[in-house]
């Protein structure tokens, strides 16, 4: 029998996987009650799946997640309430039901930036109520740095619709009064992003959290999604946490993969097992280095339960392996390079 992996990190953090209802059941549902002590939704807990249409909310998925967990004694990682791809339904951004322009997309004015702050009021204010506290923290925002590090902020629909960042303040001062008006003070409210690494969005994230704090907007904490490679230098991992630790915000790495880089369909691939083998040295490395800073991390998630479950996986890509576990759940070598390095090759 092979030493569970939260019971190994005990001491530095808690240990989270992505799932989603599959994960739940027969040897997936063993091996993530073996292993890990946190979850978070994959999918089942983002605006498409939560309210699908104005005013119905769907929490079925979610609930089977959140029950699951508190029948094996795991904290839940909430993920997310603002998002700016389509896992937004497309009502969010229209003139609802009954407005003269229903259905036509919103533009900027001050009667529109006030439909979407009704919204975020209505759909924060509805999972603050269902879930209180049974989910520990939540991704209040997600992704809304740019790529283009010269124009800072993501220039979504949410940027355009109130014509600049203040949406971001909006979100978590609603996000605190709901869970303080659900009883559930505690809740941590987290800003997520990719990317965290790079220096140059590393700093306007950390400007933008910087200044909210100085605004006295309530985020609690920083979620680095962390989906990198080999390449990935480990050092710059490093000094985003170490940068963050100067605003005392609580850090999370919150959607850890680390790509192989497989090839495409059809391609040869000889080097599998030896990449296989770097990425057991890579995890190594890092955990190693998270570890030493296990004062500053609340939780380290993957971004899958398994190879076979990962976002990356696909038809085009068949063989891209960035988890700990094996497609036939077995532990890798990235596995025993957090558990045991001297197993490695
Ligand atoms: O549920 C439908 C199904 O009914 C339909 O038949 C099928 C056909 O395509 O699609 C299914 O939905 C898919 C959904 O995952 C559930 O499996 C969507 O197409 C697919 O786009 C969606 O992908 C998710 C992606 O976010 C969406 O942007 C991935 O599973 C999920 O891992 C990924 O997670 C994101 C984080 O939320 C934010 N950070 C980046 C990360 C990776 O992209």
């Amino acid at each position: 029998d092979i030493p569970n992996l939260k019971d190994v990190l005990a001491d530095d953090f808690r240990i989270g996987a992505a799932i989603d209802d599959r994960d739940l059941v027969e040897s997936s549902g063993q091996l993530l009650s073996k292993h890990f002590n946190q979850v978070t939704a994959e999918n089942h807990m983002k605006p498409d799946a939560i309210q699908p249409t104005e005013g119905e909310f769907t929490f079925g998925a979610a609930d089977e997640l959140v029950e699951y967990a508190e029948a094996n004694g795991m904290e839940v990682y909430g993920h997310t309430f603002l998002w700016h791809t389509g896992q937004v339904p497309e009502w969010w951004f229209q003139y609802p039901e009954g407005h003269p322009n229903a259905g036509a997309p919103l533009g900027n004015s001050d009667e529109d930036r006030q439909i979407m702050i009704e919204r975020l009021e209505a759909h924060i204010g509805a999972l603050a109520e269902h879930y209180g506290d049974r989910i520990q923290a939540w991704d209040v925002v997600n992704e809304v740095i740019s790529d283009n590090n010269a124009e800072v902020y993501r220039h979504s629909r949410w940027y355009e619709i109130f014509d600049g960042p203040e949406y971001v303040h909006e979100a978590f001062r609603i996000a605190r009064e709901a869970f303080d008006a659900a009883g559930a003070p505690d809740v941590k409210l987290f800003i997520n992003d990719y990317g965290t690494e790079n220096p140059g969005k590393r700093d306007n994230l950390y400007n933008l959290v910087e200044d909210m704090l100085a605004a006295g907007v309530p985020v609690d904490g920083v979620g680095h999604q962390t989906h990198i490679n080999l390449n990935t230098s480990i050092d710059q991992i490093e000094e985003s946490l170490l940068k963050f630790a100067g605003l005392g915000v609580l850090q999370a790495v919150t959607e850890l993969d680390v790509a192989i880089g497989a090839p495409g369909e059809g391609e040869e691939f000889p080097q599998l097992e030896a990449r296989l083998i770097e990425q057991g040295h890579y995890f190594r490395d890092l955990f190693a280095m998270y570890r030493e800073h296990g004062d500053l991390l609340e939780s380290v998630t993957v971004w899958g339960l398994h190879d076979g479950r990962s976002w990356l996986r696909s038809e085009t890509r068949p063989l891209e392996s960035p988890l700990v576990f094996s497609d036939t759940l077995q532990s890798k070598w990235a596995y025993w390079g957090i558990v045991d390095p001297s197993a490695l090759p």
